[in-house]
């Protein structure tokens, strides 16, 4: 089985790339190194001691795409291909909705040009707004606060709709919540250009010395502490939650919608903590004003992803803490060619 992923030198997408290489599939990558490094796919070869095809290609490009289909027989798609900054996309609007809606759109009319009809989309729990309770399932009402998260969302709508215009189609939306962490090899990790905005990576940056304390962003927030509340994945639970994915749509389950969570909250506050345990020594913080925009608290029921495609997050936050410190301590400049 081939699967072709789209954005695979990212983050996520590297990490997923060795889960299905060391489950037997053959993958090709299309990324245009956007937001990525070519180093990250030779890591990823070095670590599963198989090939990846890449090809440097934007998928907005037609006929880049249709070479690819040309010299693949492709099975599947992963659609990691995406911008995925919050502040950057209210900053660029248009470069988001162009980027990730025109991109997925071209990438599905290539898929169909070929009759290939198996998808995996990565959307995120940004689509479910300011969640009136916790933990979240599938089920509750959707929204958007900005142009990043309204992308998520309208790509969930054109699937949709492409569905149930073409019933043949299969076609897997994975919600993610917060990922985090990196591959235990600490030879490929998440490599944000300049200042990071997530917590994790910027806690990092800390812990290696690259920045002076972490800001918190609140700590008025009707939490328990005061501080926001997150749902943290350890980005190699998520990238096996996509091989389970891609086999699902083997089974031609149509069109289905799973969050991909732990069902665990923690706060920014206990982030910190557990990287200062992980460090061996504190981590300095500062209190400061909320960042706008930012929710109290969010976190999965994962409890349909277990029953539907067998996915359950094994990994602790001590894995988490452990792993994502590994890579900036072996990496303090993140991948240099
Ligand atoms: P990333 O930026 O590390 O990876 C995305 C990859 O896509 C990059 O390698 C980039 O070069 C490539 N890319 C961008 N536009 C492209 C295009 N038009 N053609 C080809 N390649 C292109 O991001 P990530 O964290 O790995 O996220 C992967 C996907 O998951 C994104 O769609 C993102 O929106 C989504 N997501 C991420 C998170 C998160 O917190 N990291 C959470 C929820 C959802
Ligand atoms: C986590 C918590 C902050 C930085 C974002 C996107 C979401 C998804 C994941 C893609 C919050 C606090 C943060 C800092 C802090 N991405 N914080 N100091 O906002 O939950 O989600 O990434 O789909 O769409 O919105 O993640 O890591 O930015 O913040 O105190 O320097 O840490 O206020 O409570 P967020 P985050």
């Amino acid at each position: 089985m081939k699967i072709l992923v789209t954005g695979g030198a990212g983050y996520i997408g590297s990490h997923t790339m060795i889960k299905l290489l060391e489950n037997g599939y053959e993958v090709v990558c299309v990324d245009d190194l956007s937001n990525s490094k070519m180093i990250a796919v030779k890591k990823v070869e070095e670590i599963s001691g198989k090939k990846v095809d890449f090809y440097k290609a934007d998928i907005r490009d037609r006929e880049a795409l249709r070479k690819v289909f040309t010299e693949h027989k492709i099975d599947s798609v992963i659609n990691f291909a995406g911008y995925k900054a919050v502040g950057e996309s209210c900053a660029k609007p248009i470069e988001y909705y162009d980027n990730n809606i025109y991109g997925i759109l071209v990438l599905i009319e290539v898929m169909r040009e070929f009759g290939v009809k198996n998808l995996v989309f990565s959307s995120s729990a940004t689509v479910y707004g300011n969640p009136h309770k916790v933990p979240i399932t599938e089920d509750f009402p959707l929204s958007t606060s900005n142009p990043y998260g309204s992308t998520k969302l309208f790509i969930e709508y054109i699937l949709k709709d492409l569905y149930k215009s073409d019933n043949e189609f299969n076609i897997s939306i994975l919600r993610y919540f917060n990922p985090i962490g990196a591959h235990p090899s600490g030879k490929i990790g998440e490599d944000p250009n300049g200042i990071p905005n997530n917590l994790c990576p910027y806690i990092t940056k800390v812990c290696v010395g690259k920045l002076p304390f972490v800001n918190i962003f609140g700590d008025d927030y009707p939490t328990p502490d005061g501080t926001g509340v997150r749902d943290y994945i350890h980005v190699e639970d998520l990238a096996e939650g996509h091989v389970l994915a891609v086999k699902k749509l083997e089974e031609k389950p149509g069109l289905f919608i799973v969050n991909l969570g732990t069902g665990v909250g923690y706060s920014v506050l206990e982030m910190v903590n557990a990287f200062s345990k992980a460090l061996g020594k504190e981590v300095p913080y500062k209190i400061g004003p909320r960042r706008p925009g930012d929710i109290p608290m969010c976190y999965a029921d994962p409890s349909f992803a277990e029953e539907f495609i067998g996915f359950k997050a094994k990994r602790t936050l001590d894995d988490m803490c452990r792993d994502a410190l590994n890579w900036q301590l072996n990496n303090p400049d993140g991948y240099v060619e």
